[in-house]
């Protein structure tokens, strides 16, 4: 159970991301799409349109990111705050990945601690995942010498119980030895 249940934590720090601000949106044609959403988003450059998440609209690729609302669910625009619906994916490399409400892009309020949401050059925003995620940071650090400390002694213990059930296998074989000698014997003194 120890083993399961903390040592599959996936501890990925991506520190070599650019940290770039301005030039966001440009280097990053999928703006707000979770790693998730990739796969259908990239639906939008290899066919003409695709639905609407909700299915009710379809939309193209010109029509994606524009800053004019076509999905009633939202899904044209994760990356504007053009629909009230839509959610914005910030990666926040270093800390958690966080969906934040589209309506906060580019609203001059720093909302991810990368300072992705803060696009459009009017705000700067500081990228603050690493001094923020320090603290998860650390206790995830823990958790894994947790984790090894408790797989190893699991090991260990796995190893003793081998020898305890080997032992009482020997024991249980002696003992049925014993009892069919003293059988014999009651039949002799009969
Ligand atoms: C996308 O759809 C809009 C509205 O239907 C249309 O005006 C535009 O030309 C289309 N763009 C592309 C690249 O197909």
């Amino acid at each position: 159970v120890l083993l399961f249940s903390c040592c599959f934590v996936l501890f990925t720090l991506d520190i070599t991301r650019s940290l770039a601000v301005t030039s966001y949106a440009d280097k990053q044609p999928l703006i707000g799409v979770s790693p998730e959403d990739e796969k259908y988003y990239k639906g939008l450059f290899s066919s003409n349109s695709i639905r609407c998440k909700d299915g009710s609209k379809k939309f193209n690729k010109s029509q994606f990111n524009d800053d004019f609302c076509d999905c009633p669910d939202g899904s044209d625009e994760p990356g504007t705050s053009a629909c009230p619906n839509a959610k914005f994916y910030c990666r926040n490399a270093g800390h958690s990945p966080r969906l934040i409400y589209s309506s906060r892009v580019n609203d001059g309020i720093c909302d991810c601690c990368d300072g992705s949401d803060e696009y459009d050059g009017k705000t700067k925003c500081l990228n603050t995942c690493w001094e923020a995620g320090k603290v998860e940071r650390e206790k995830l650090k823990k958790k894994i010498t947790t984790c090894r400390e408790g797989a190893s002694i699991r090991k260990h213990e796995i190893e003793q119980a081998k020898v305890a059930i080997e032992k009482d296998e020997a024991e249980l074989t002696k003992l049925e030895n014993d009892e069919k000698i003293l059988k014999a014997l009651v039949e002799t003194l009969r």
